[in-house]
């Protein structure tokens, strides 16, 4: 079928929700996707920081393809080899601290648990989160976000949510208090324009966190899973070595295949009861296969160490670049402020078959590339459209 049927058809029958680019993607190969009309594009946001390992990498498919033909799925009733092995596999690559993992669905039904979770540690029901992050859209998750038209679009919200500034431990003193139950922080705010905070910032909230009880929850549905360079934002040298209570994921966990996790500690862990939380297609066979293998393919192709790789390119090719004002972000969670509007250099780069991602900063263009990404490739696609005249200009 040819893009205007392709177009015409999703347009009647879709709820028109979403903005699209214009073009429809039938196939995929590590950081490249294939058009119906047969064009190559360089996926730059990566099927939206979904495709960390790359589209379809094989690994990933071939665990799929046998796990499907073996059994397509069986709820938490029963046991699972598949399952128990993909939870072993999580926990082993995830912070010492963080010793259990419960299976969901997407980013914000893992964080609407992580908040249940805290308030079942604590007995309490404030939650604490920032300005500019961003966790979902269901009740719980849509109320902590703090960002743009977001939280007005999930009304009536959630009561007992604060929000506090990002970055401002002295604004956290003042708003995390002994009535808290959690605060739930995105370590590097991608929608609202690849926000960072100092490694001492995440060091200061878990310490105002512990003196007074209150649960700390990274939302890594963004920075997990080796985007930045490392497994998790939690425990590394980005959060000078803190180590949230609960750690949320979704994302680039399973490749594509719609996976959530919240990994915890032993004190959240040992809060939860029988028949306290629950999801029918958490732990599904197909979605621990896809995990298992995400991981591994991971690990075993060094696409860390890729990932640090592909922002040091970038950081060199941007030099010097009419319009930059600097990179934002770590790893392959990367943000290009730009000093004018980024929407026409967005534009550019689709037109030259190159797929980046805009943000809540008019002036930020976002690149969640696959973690597999040729850094040089990369770096070279973005340079050479930036550098053209016409991108200056606008
Ligand atoms: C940081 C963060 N948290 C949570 C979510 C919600 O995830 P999902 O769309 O899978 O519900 C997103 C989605 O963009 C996200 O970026």
């Amino acid at each position: 079928m040819n893009f205007n049927d392709i177009k015409l058809k999703e347009d009647a029958y879709q709820v028109a929700t979403y903005v699209k680019m214009p073009i429809a993607v039938e196939s995929g190969s590590g950081a490249w996707v294939w058009t119906s009309d047969g064009e190559r594009y360089l996926d730059l946001y990566g099927g939206h920081a979904v495709c960390a390992t790359g589209h379809s990498h094989p690994r990933v498919v071939v665990a799929i393809k046998e796990q499907a033909e073996k059994l397509l799925f069986y709820s938490n009733l029963v046991y699972s080899e598949i399952r128990g092995r993909t939870a072993e596999k999580l926990v082993a690559v995830a912070p010492g601290e963080l010793i259990q993992a419960f299976f969901c669905n997407s980013g914000t039904e893992a964080n609407e648990n992580a908040m249940r979770m805290a308030r079942m540690a604590t007995g309490r029901n404030k939650i604490v989160s920032f300005t500019g992050g961003f966790h979902g859209r269901t009740a719980d998750s849509i109320s902590a976000t703090f960002l743009g038209k977001y939280r007005k679009l999930g009304e009536p919200n959630v009561p007992h949510h604060v929000e506090a500034p990002f970055g401002d431990l002295e604004s956290a003193e003042r708003l995390i208090d002994r009535e808290t139950a959690g605060v739930i922080i995105e370590p590097i705010q991608s929608m609202a324009g690849v926000n960072e905070a100092t490694p001492e910032y995440f060091s200061g909230l878990r310490h105002i966190c512990d003196r007074n009880g209150a649960m700390l929850i990274f939302d890594e549905v963004q920075t997990g899973v080796g985007r930045t360079g490392n497994w998790f934002f939690a425990g590394s040298k980005l959060a000078a070595g803190a180590f949230p209570d609960v750690v949320t994921l979704a994302k680039s966990l399973g490749s594509g295949i719609p996976v959530g996790a919240c990994l915890v500690n032993e004190r959240v862990a040992s809060s939860i009861a029988l028949n306290d939380l629950g999801t029918t297609f958490g732990g599904g066979m197909i979605a621990m296969a896809a995990v298992l293998a995400t991981l591994e393919a991971i690990e075993d192709e060094d696409m860390i160490t890729n990932a640090r790789l592909v922002e040091e390119r970038l950081r060199d090719s941007l030099g010097g670049v009419p319009g930059v004002v600097r990179l934002r972000g770590k790893g392959c969670l990367l943000g290009i402020e730009f000093d004018s509007p980024c929407k026409p250099k967005y534009d550019a780069l689709l037109e030259s078959g190159v797929i980046t991602g805009t943000s809540s900063n008019p002036n930020v263009l976002r690149l969640l590339p696959p973690l597999c990404v040729d850094a040089d490739v990369a770096a070279d696609a973005i340079a050479d459209v930036l550098r053209k005249p016409f991108s200056v200009a606008t």
